[in-house]
């Protein structure tokens, strides 16, 4: 048997990592700006990380939520206190795509109605409701498309307004930063009145942190720089650092009932291991913080540099350590140089988007080496 054939691959095999630093089978080092696509939060290898998984291990992989699991609990307590969003209740699970597709399907429970209010350019995963709801036709299969979704522009509350008023939604989903579409912002004013507008019209709203979530843009959830409070946020990406988990936060307002959702993998002992020593990292080295700091200074940096040297730079996005360059010119040059010839790994959307997804720990100097690296590909 063969894999089947729909990744297209990098010529690298990663072999070991530690840190910002990976190292391919040939011994050849990478910095690692990309994360495995915004997985890596707290960097690779930690060593807190790789005890907590291999002390579980040693006690016990897996058993099924059939039985008391104080990893779980203890693992709520903890997301709660540190995102600021101690009175909700987690529901866990194992991928972003999967933690939406809870989301929505809770959404559809709670209001006994079903269809979805989603924006232009998003990325919510590929299970059946998620791909749904994701604004990219060529993923959507036909067994996908019986959903009920509209997509609407993103920062227009009068077009969300016209679909909520019809009285037929169940939920809005928006991500707290797009991601896939090439780092757009959601405006502070159109997320406060879309948070009260859902409000006062009785719809959920669900906000999508799989990858603007867990630091990364230098709050806990990106959402959070507009000061509103969802009905349920979903998480996966940086939460295992690279152990598949997501979850979803749900409002104290939204009861649970046996039955309701379930999986069998989800809040395993060794996913919830991973997840504790994560939150454990995040808050006692501040990579919070340290996103936004560094963050900062690559996004200030660049911004000089769209200025030195014109006609490359058409747009610098983000915040935090979720960022997106615009390529006016020379985009597949660039990151190929900057991959094959600096060994610096970095994401990519759409055909002219840089999109640096770091780990959280990465530092002032590995930020001046992509600097150094990414201006002078650009001169030549
Ligand atoms: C915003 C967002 N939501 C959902 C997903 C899907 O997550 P997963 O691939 O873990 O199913 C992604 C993945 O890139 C994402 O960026």
């Amino acid at each position: 048997m063969k894999t089947f054939d729909v990744y297209k691959l990098w010529p690298i095999e990663p072999v070991k990592a530690t840190g910002s630093k990976v190292l391919d089978k040939d011994g050849q080092e990478y910095l690692d700006l990309y994360g495995g696509h915004a997985v890596i939060s707290i960097g690779h290898g930690h060593p807190h990380y790789k005890k907590m998984l291999n002390d579980q291990i040693e006690k016990l992989g897996f058993y099924s939520n059939s039985v008391q699991n104080s990893l779980q609990t203890e693992l709520a307590v903890k997301l709660g206190n540190l995102s600021g969003y101690p009175d909700y209740s987690l529901f866990l699970c194992n991928s972003g795509a999967e933690a939406n597709e809870n989301a929505l399907k809770l959404a559809s429970f709670v209001s006994g109605k079903r269809r979805v209010v989603s924006f232009k350019g998003a990325f919510h995963g590929r299970t059946s409701g998620a791909v749904a709801a994701t604004d990219n036709p060529n993923i959507v299969s036909p067994f996908n498309s019986g959903h009920e979704v509209t997509f609407v522009p993103m920062n227009s509350i009068s077009a969300v307004e016209a679909e909520l008023s019809k009285g037929d939604v169940a939920a809005v989903i928006i991500e707290g930063i797009q991601g896939v579409a090439g780092i757009f912002s959601p405006d502070s004013m159109f997320l406060k009145e879309l948070s009260l507008l859902t409000k006062r019209l009785g719809v959920l709203l669900i906000l999508d942190e799989v990858q603007s979530g867990y630091g990364r843009t230098g709050n806990f959830f990106a959402h959070q720089q507009a000061g509103i409070k969802p009905d349920m946020i979903t998480t996966a990406k940086g939460m295992g650092n690279g152990f598949p988990i997501g979850g979803v936060l749900i409002s104290p307002e939204i009861k649970a009932e046996y039955g309701m959702l379930g999986t069998t993998f989800g809040g395993n002992h060794l996913a919830c291991a991973a997840a504790i020593a994560v939150l454990d990292v995040i808050e006692s080295e501040n990579l919070i913080q340290n996103a936004a700091e560094i963050g900062a200074y690559i996004i200030g940096k660049l911004q000089e540099i769209k200025l030195e040297l014109p006609g490359r730079i058409s747009g610098i996005r983000g915040r935090g350590l979720m960022i997106g360059i615009e390529m006016e010119s020379g985009y597949t040059e660039v990151r190929n140089r900057l991959l094959f010839e600096d060994h610096i790994f970095t994401g990519g959307a759409k055909s002219n988007i840089i999109r640096l997804l770091p780990p959280l720990m990465i530092t002032k100097e590995d930020a001046d080496r992509f600097l150094k690296c990414f201006k002078a590909q650009l001169t030549k």
